[in-house]
């Protein structure tokens, strides 16, 4: 155990008296339960959310996202600071439904041909909260939150200076790549590894990434999935979509607005 449990004590009472962003008045208890020995958020979208990806997902990408969410609500239920400024479902969103854009079933309803799978997941998952959530709770802020995390979350050197909200999101995401984290106690590790095994991570990180060099590369070229491309694709080649090509007159290079749209 990392932290002291006088400190993780503190945290925890601290975590339970503080009021959720959506309820300012601090009136109104959350509803919780618990997985892997963590106490969760447990409001109907969140459930709802949970099944949608259960619904949707190999099982190795399930685990993943689970851990993140738990790795993530670990870190809170022990530190006062996070659990004062997280709101604690759009965290749980967030983290559960950031690989939308990773589905590669012919039918996706979450990935387009032409948008880097980021994109595809911001999209996704806030369109999906907009049809299942409560309308009055989910006004524009939480959805963006919940948008720029998502959007951000290959990229930590940029969403590490963003809003709480979208940091510890990206940062709860990256807690799986690998674990453990300075943040965990190693109980918390342990109970959430058993329950959620990191099995066919990697595997499936790799097969993910190739598969959209190689069936998408326009939304591949010039961004940080591009080294899978470049290493594993055949006929991949980045050379008239890189930004610098511009310069170069002996290239020709896609439409401007091709090169930006949902790239930059
Ligand atoms: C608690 O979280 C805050 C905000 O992320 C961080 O600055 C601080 O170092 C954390 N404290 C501990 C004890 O981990
Ligand atoms: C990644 O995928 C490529 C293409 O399928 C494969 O050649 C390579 O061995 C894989 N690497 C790992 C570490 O799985
Ligand atoms: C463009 O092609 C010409 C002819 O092959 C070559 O001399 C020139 O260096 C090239 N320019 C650049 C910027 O690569």
């Amino acid at each position: 155990m990392r932290l002291s449990s006088v400190t993780s004590t503190l945290a925890l009472v601290a975590s339970a008296i503080a009021a959720p962003k959506s309820c300012p008045d601090g009136s109104h208890q959350l509803p919780s339960t618990t997985i892997a020995g963590v106490k969760v958020i447990d409001t109907p979208l969140v459930q709802k959310a949970r099944k949608l990806i259960e619904a949707n997902f190999e099982p190795y990408l399930v685990r993943h996202m689970y851990r993140s969410w738990l790795f993530g609500v670990a870190a809170i239920n022990n530190n006062a600071t996070l659990a004062s400024e997280i709101d604690l479902e759009v965290h749980a969103l967030g983290t559960l439904l950031h690989d939308l854009g990773w589905d590669q079933r012919p039918d996706s309803p979450w990935r387009t041909p032409d948008r880097r799978f980021e994109i595809d997941g911001a999209i996704g998952a806030t369109n999906w909260i907009k049809e299942n959530g409560v309308k009055e709770e989910w006004g524009d802020v939480r959805l963006q939150l919940v948008w720029d995390a998502i959007s951000l979350h290959g990229t930590p050197s940029i969403s590490e200076y963003k809003q709480p909200n979208v940091r510890f999101i990206v940062e709860s995401i990256s807690m799986d790549y690998p674990g453990p984290h300075p943040a965990l106690t190693e109980e918390d590790y342990n109970n959430i590894i058993a329950a959620y095994d990191q099995d066919g991570l990697l595997e499936g990180t790799n097969d993910t990434f190739t598969f959209l060099c190689r069936t998408k590369p326009i939304a591949t070229y010039d961004t940080w999935i591009e080294p899978w491309g470049v290493a594993f694709v055949e006929g991949y080649n980045p050379v008239g979509h890189r930004l610098f090509d511009r310069a170069n007159p002996n290239v020709t290079s896609p439409p401007l607005k091709r090169h930006f749209h949902g790239v930059y």
